[in-house]
């Protein structure tokens, strides 16, 4: 694996899932795998699970870890070609880059989307541009469109606790005071596509998702409806991702907030979400804190996930 940004780069799921497996019973199995090799960690945005099981991950596998965060003692960073630095910006990404390449053997990245132009953000114009230039594997912390990590945590997750081989996985949209990016919801429709279960998404009009990661998804407008039978609930916010309203917040009903009457109409359905979580505005304290919901498991799997995709990065340098 050459660098790691979506479902397509793990490969097959059942063998990414015998690896995690193996590496969730025996996490210290491949500590030599890493041994002398540097991960580098660079955040645009603010993180507390990717930053430490990424960071776990990383120890696991022997490796020494450098972490920067850009936003806090790195010099501001100009990201766009052509632009006469005459700025608060003295560094320019295309020098960063490579420097950064010079000091490690793997570099994982954190950009999301700024909603200042959907094209550019849909482009993955920060993550694409380390993967041309760092000369290093580089994989997504958490870019515009994508949470891949996250989302193979989370299909760890969902194989761990389910009863039937094909399982009902609900994403629920659910209201949040600010305008989020799509990148969880794609990246989890995504990769529960490629898993074939029976996949539902539901959310208020106006926020449909870009149709490439809805792929074969039923998209269900009555939430209620929806979570009938459902055996996992998948709630996350995100702002509209279609035409001018792109980046917009359309809906605050607190009615889409998940509580105990929509999990009434389930199949006893485990409760999923990425964190970090605003409580009464995503789901409900009951909720969270019933016996079915599964939040810290889930969180735990980052590690998991972590692990298997650095090792093969690691492996990938040959
Ligand atoms: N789920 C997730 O990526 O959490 P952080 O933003 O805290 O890293």
């Amino acid at each position: 694996m050459k660098n790691f940004t979506c479902v397509q780069d793990i490969g097959d799921l059942d063998t990414a899932l015998q690896e995690a497996f193996e590496i969730k019973k025996e996490r210290f199995k491949y500590v030599e795998t890493g041994r002398n090799k540097t991960l580098m960690m660079i955040f645009f945005n603010s993180s507390l699970r990717t930053r430490l099981s990424t960071q776990k991950a990383a120890l696991n596998l022997g490796m020494n870890v450098i972490v920067l965060d850009i936003n806090q003692g790195a010099w501001k960073l100009e990201t766009e070609r052509g632009v006469i630095m005459d700025g608060d910006k003295p560094e320019h990404l295309l020098e960063a880059i490579p420097v950064m390449g010079c000091y490690c053997d793997v570099i994982g990245v954190r950009s999301f989307a700024r909603f200042e132009d959907r094209n550019y953000d849909y482009e993955e114009v920060i993550l694409n541009q380390f993967i041309k230039y760092s000369g290093r594997p580089v994989f997504s912390m958490e870019a515009a469109t994508r949470h891949p990590l996250q989302s193979f945590a989370d299909l760890i997750t969902i194989e761990e606790y389910k009863k039937t081989a094909r399982p009902k996985v609900v994403m629920t949209w659910a209201p949040h005071p600010r305008a989020l990016p799509q990148a969880v919801p794609n990246s989890f429709a995504e990769w529960m596509n490629a898993a074939d279960y029976d996949f539902v998404i539901t959310h208020p009009e106006g926020y449909e998702l870009d149709s490439k990661f809805v792929g074969n998804a039923r998209v269900e407008y009555d939430q209620m409806k929806a979570f009938e039978g459902a055996d996992f609930v998948y709630a996350k916010n995100w702002a509209a991702y279609t035409g001018d309203n792109y980046g917009k917040i359309l809906c605050t009903d607190r009615a889409w907030t998940v509580s105990d009457r929509q999990m009434a109409v389930t199949n006893n359905a485990y409760f999923m979400h990425c964190l970090p979580v605003r409580r009464n505005m995503i789901v409900t304290d009951e909720v969270i804190e019933s016996p079915q919901s599964i939040v810290i498991p889930e969180a735990a799997n980052r590690e998991i996930s972590a692990t298997v995709v650095l090792k093969r990065l690691i492996e990938s340098l040959g």
